[in-house]
Protein backbone atom coordinates (compact mmCIF):
# COMPACT_ATOMS: atom_id res chain seq x y z
CA UNK A 1 0.00 0.00 0.00
CA UNK A 2 1.51 3.39 -0.77
CA UNK A 3 0.90 6.21 2.34
CA UNK A 4 1.12 9.54 2.09
CA UNK A 5 1.57 11.27 5.25
CA UNK A 6 0.50 14.73 5.53
CA UNK A 7 2.41 16.77 7.73
CA UNK A 8 4.99 13.52 8.43
CA UNK A 9 7.32 16.26 9.73
CA UNK A 10 5.69 16.30 12.85
CA UNK A 11 6.22 13.66 15.87
CA UNK A 12 3.22 11.41 14.78
CA UNK A 13 3.48 11.66 10.89
CA UNK A 14 7.34 10.49 11.65
CA UNK A 15 6.87 7.78 14.08
CA UNK A 16 3.62 6.39 11.95
CA UNK A 17 6.51 6.61 8.82
CA UNK A 18 9.36 5.00 10.02
CA UNK A 19 7.01 2.09 11.81
CA UNK A 20 5.58 1.69 8.54
CA UNK A 21 8.66 1.74 6.28
CA UNK A 22 9.96 -1.43 8.24
CA UNK A 23 6.67 -3.04 7.37
CA UNK A 24 7.68 -2.50 4.03
CA UNK A 25 4.90 -0.18 2.96
CA UNK A 26 5.61 2.50 0.37
CA UNK A 27 5.99 5.79 2.28
CA UNK A 28 6.17 9.42 1.69
CA UNK A 29 5.92 12.15 4.02
CA UNK A 30 4.70 15.67 3.18
CA UNK A 31 5.00 19.07 5.14
CA UNK A 32 4.07 22.49 3.86
CA UNK A 33 7.59 23.05 2.29
CA UNK A 34 8.65 21.17 -0.15
CA UNK A 35 12.23 21.36 0.98
CA UNK A 36 11.59 20.07 4.71
CA UNK A 37 9.40 17.39 3.22
CA UNK A 38 12.20 16.24 0.99
CA UNK A 39 15.02 16.34 3.66
CA UNK A 40 12.51 14.45 6.43
CA UNK A 41 12.04 11.85 4.15
CA UNK A 42 15.78 11.34 3.40
CA UNK A 43 16.66 11.10 6.87
CA UNK A 44 13.45 8.77 7.02
CA UNK A 45 14.48 6.70 4.20
CA UNK A 46 10.97 7.13 2.75
CA UNK A 47 10.18 9.80 -0.29
CA UNK A 48 9.35 13.38 0.77
CA UNK A 49 7.82 16.50 -0.64
CA UNK A 50 5.15 19.25 -0.32
CA UNK A 51 1.67 17.78 1.02
CA UNK A 52 0.40 18.34 -2.38
CA UNK A 53 3.09 16.57 -4.37
CA UNK A 54 3.08 13.22 -1.85
CA UNK A 55 -0.82 12.66 -2.40
CA UNK A 56 -0.45 12.20 -6.08
CA UNK A 57 -0.93 8.47 -6.39
CA UNK A 58 -1.46 7.54 -3.34
CA UNK A 59 -4.08 4.61 -1.66
CA UNK A 60 -4.17 5.78 1.65
CA UNK A 61 -3.91 9.58 2.52
CA UNK A 62 -2.64 10.14 6.26
CA UNK A 63 -3.88 13.24 7.77
CA UNK A 64 -1.56 13.96 10.36
CA UNK A 65 -1.35 17.73 10.54
CA UNK A 66 -1.36 19.16 14.06
CA UNK A 67 -4.88 19.30 14.77
CA UNK A 68 -5.99 22.77 14.23
CA UNK A 69 -5.04 23.00 10.97
CA UNK A 70 -6.84 19.63 9.42
CA UNK A 71 -9.51 20.84 8.16
CA UNK A 72 -7.85 23.99 6.22
CA UNK A 73 -5.06 21.68 5.12
CA UNK A 74 -7.76 18.98 3.47
CA UNK A 75 -9.85 22.03 2.35
CA UNK A 76 -6.46 23.18 0.46
CA UNK A 77 -5.63 19.94 -1.19
CA UNK A 78 -9.31 19.17 -1.83
CA UNK A 79 -8.29 18.69 -5.83
CA UNK A 80 -5.30 16.98 -5.25
CA UNK A 81 -6.90 14.33 -2.67
CA UNK A 82 -9.48 14.26 -5.07
CA UNK A 83 -11.06 10.84 -4.19
CA UNK A 84 -8.48 9.21 -2.32
CA UNK A 85 -9.07 7.43 0.78
CA UNK A 86 -8.43 9.89 3.94
CA UNK A 87 -7.30 8.24 7.58
CA UNK A 88 -7.82 11.16 10.07
CA UNK A 89 -6.11 10.87 13.12
CA UNK A 90 -6.77 14.24 14.51
CA UNK A 91 -8.60 15.32 18.03
CA UNK A 92 -9.49 18.21 19.65
CA UNK A 93 -8.31 19.20 23.18
CA UNK A 94 -8.60 21.82 25.45
CA UNK A 95 -5.67 22.14 27.97
CA UNK A 96 -7.50 24.13 31.05
CA UNK A 97 -7.21 24.68 34.59
CA UNK A 98 -9.88 22.36 35.27
CA UNK A 99 -8.05 19.45 32.92
CA UNK A 100 -8.23 18.23 29.71
CA UNK A 101 -11.14 18.44 28.22
CA UNK A 102 -12.42 17.45 25.13
CA UNK A 103 -12.44 20.29 22.62
CA UNK A 104 -16.03 19.62 20.79
CA UNK A 105 -19.07 18.83 22.40
CA UNK A 106 -21.26 18.16 18.62
CA UNK A 107 -19.83 16.99 16.10
CA UNK A 108 -16.12 15.45 15.48
CA UNK A 109 -13.50 16.64 13.19
CA UNK A 110 -13.63 14.20 11.14
CA UNK A 111 -17.53 14.57 10.48
CA UNK A 112 -16.61 18.47 9.35
CA UNK A 113 -13.77 17.07 7.75
CA UNK A 114 -16.25 14.69 5.42
CA UNK A 115 -18.29 17.45 4.81
CA UNK A 116 -15.14 19.02 3.46
CA UNK A 117 -13.70 16.77 0.91
CA UNK A 118 -14.89 14.86 -1.92
CA UNK A 119 -13.06 11.39 -0.43
CA UNK A 120 -14.31 8.81 1.09
CA UNK A 121 -12.56 9.52 5.53
CA UNK A 122 -11.91 7.36 8.11
CA UNK A 123 -11.27 7.89 11.95
CA UNK A 124 -8.84 6.00 14.00
CA UNK A 125 -5.52 5.89 15.74
CA UNK A 126 -6.11 8.80 18.29
CA UNK A 127 -5.05 6.71 21.02
CA UNK A 128 -1.93 5.17 19.27
CA UNK A 129 1.23 7.80 21.20
CA UNK A 130 3.56 9.30 18.93
CA UNK A 131 6.31 8.11 21.28
CA UNK A 132 4.41 4.57 21.54
CA UNK A 133 5.03 4.08 17.72
CA UNK A 134 8.30 5.67 17.76
CA UNK A 135 9.31 2.45 20.25
CA UNK A 136 10.39 -1.01 18.53
CA UNK A 137 8.47 -3.07 20.69
CA UNK A 138 4.95 -4.11 19.13
CA UNK A 139 2.56 -1.78 21.08
CA UNK A 140 0.07 -4.03 23.73
CA UNK A 141 -2.82 -2.15 22.00
CA UNK A 142 -5.95 -1.97 19.84
CA UNK A 143 -6.72 0.57 17.17
CA UNK A 144 -10.44 1.91 16.89
CA UNK A 145 -11.37 2.55 13.43
CA UNK A 146 -14.72 4.18 12.19
CA UNK A 147 -15.98 5.81 9.43
CA UNK A 148 -18.85 5.57 6.97
CA UNK A 149 -17.41 4.21 3.63
CA UNK A 150 -15.40 1.25 3.25
CA UNK A 151 -13.38 2.72 0.50
CA UNK A 152 -11.53 4.65 3.72
CA UNK A 153 -12.31 2.05 6.45
CA UNK A 154 -10.90 -0.63 4.97
CA UNK A 155 -7.45 0.35 4.24
CA UNK A 156 -7.38 2.07 7.77
CA UNK A 157 -8.10 -1.02 9.69
CA UNK A 158 -5.36 -2.84 7.51
CA UNK A 159 -2.71 -0.45 7.98
CA UNK A 160 -3.86 -0.44 11.92
CA UNK A 161 -4.02 -3.73 12.27
CA UNK A 162 -0.10 -3.74 11.29
CA UNK A 163 0.90 -0.88 13.73
CA UNK A 164 0.14 -2.89 17.26
CA UNK A 165 -0.16 -6.33 18.71
CA UNK A 166 -3.83 -6.11 19.85
CA UNK A 167 -6.52 -5.76 16.79
CA UNK A 168 -7.92 -3.54 14.80
CA UNK A 169 -11.34 -3.08 15.54
CA UNK A 170 -14.18 -1.56 13.16
CA UNK A 171 -15.96 1.03 15.75
CA UNK A 172 -18.38 1.32 13.94
CA UNK A 173 -20.02 4.67 11.98
CA UNK A 174 -17.63 7.86 11.46
CA UNK A 175 -20.08 9.67 14.13
CA UNK A 176 -18.34 7.33 16.50
CA UNK A 177 -15.21 9.72 16.09
CA UNK A 178 -16.71 11.78 18.96
CA UNK A 179 -16.24 9.30 21.15
CA UNK A 180 -12.37 7.92 19.53
CA UNK A 181 -11.30 12.01 19.76
CA UNK A 182 -12.56 12.81 23.31
CA UNK A 183 -11.03 9.74 24.53
CA UNK A 184 -7.67 11.27 23.68
CA UNK A 185 -8.53 13.73 26.92
CA UNK A 186 -8.85 10.95 28.80
CA UNK A 187 -5.90 9.45 27.62
CA UNK A 188 -3.30 12.59 28.30
CA UNK A 189 -4.96 12.88 31.60
CA UNK A 190 -4.15 9.70 33.06
CA UNK A 191 -0.66 10.16 30.94
CA UNK A 192 -0.05 13.27 33.41
CA UNK A 193 -1.75 11.68 36.27
CA UNK A 194 0.24 8.21 36.14
CA UNK A 195 3.00 9.60 33.95
CA UNK A 196 2.17 6.37 31.72
CA UNK A 197 2.06 5.98 28.02
CA UNK A 198 -1.38 4.13 28.26
CA UNK A 199 -3.24 2.67 25.11
CA UNK A 200 -6.72 1.40 24.81
CA UNK A 201 -7.18 -2.56 25.11
CA UNK A 202 -11.08 -4.19 24.81
CA UNK A 203 -11.92 -7.45 26.54
CA UNK A 204 -14.21 -10.01 25.88
CA UNK A 205 -13.83 -9.54 21.91
CA UNK A 206 -13.90 -13.18 19.96
CA UNK A 207 -11.29 -13.79 17.91
CA UNK A 208 -12.57 -13.58 14.06
N1 LIG B 1 1.50 13.09 18.98
C1 LIG B 1 0.79 12.00 19.28
O1 LIG B 1 1.16 11.21 20.17
C2 LIG B 1 -0.48 11.70 18.51
C3 LIG B 1 -1.15 10.49 18.73
C4 LIG B 1 -2.28 10.20 17.98
C5 LIG B 1 -2.75 11.11 17.04
N2 LIG B 1 -2.08 12.31 16.90
C6 LIG B 1 -2.59 13.29 15.93
O2 LIG B 1 -1.63 13.37 14.89
C7 LIG B 1 -1.60 14.70 14.37
C8 LIG B 1 -0.16 15.21 14.42
O3 LIG B 1 0.29 15.23 15.74
P1 LIG B 1 1.78 15.72 16.07
O4 LIG B 1 1.96 15.56 17.52
O5 LIG B 1 2.72 15.05 15.12
O6 LIG B 1 1.64 17.27 15.69
P2 LIG B 1 2.75 18.36 15.39
O7 LIG B 1 4.11 17.76 15.49
O8 LIG B 1 2.40 19.56 16.22
O9 LIG B 1 2.42 18.78 13.88
C9 LIG B 1 2.56 17.90 12.79
C10 LIG B 1 2.87 18.69 11.53
O10 LIG B 1 1.78 19.57 11.23
C11 LIG B 1 2.28 20.58 10.37
N3 LIG B 1 1.64 21.85 10.71
C12 LIG B 1 1.81 22.60 11.82
N4 LIG B 1 1.04 23.71 11.77
C13 LIG B 1 0.39 23.67 10.57
C14 LIG B 1 -0.54 24.53 9.92
N5 LIG B 1 -0.96 25.68 10.48
N6 LIG B 1 -1.00 24.15 8.69
C15 LIG B 1 -0.60 22.99 8.12
N7 LIG B 1 0.30 22.14 8.68
C16 LIG B 1 0.76 22.47 9.90
C17 LIG B 1 3.79 20.67 10.58
O11 LIG B 1 4.42 20.27 9.38
P3 LIG B 1 5.17 21.32 8.41
O12 LIG B 1 5.58 22.51 9.25
O13 LIG B 1 6.34 20.54 7.92
O14 LIG B 1 4.17 21.65 7.36
C18 LIG B 1 4.07 19.64 11.67
O15 LIG B 1 5.29 18.96 11.51
C19 LIG B 1 -2.56 15.53 15.23
O16 LIG B 1 -3.79 15.63 14.56
C20 LIG B 1 -2.71 14.70 16.49
O17 LIG B 1 -3.97 14.90 17.11
C21 LIG B 1 -0.96 12.61 17.58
Amino acid sequence: MNVAILGGTGAFGRALAARLRDLGFDIAVGSRDHQRGWERGAELGVRGGSNEEIVEGADLVVLAVKSNAAIDTARELKRAIGTTPVLCVASDVLFTDSGILPARDERSLAEELAEAIEAPVASGLQSVSAIDLASKELLDQDALICGDDPRAKEPALELAGKLIGGRALDAGPLANSRALEAMTAVILTVNKRYRAHAGLRLTGIPDK
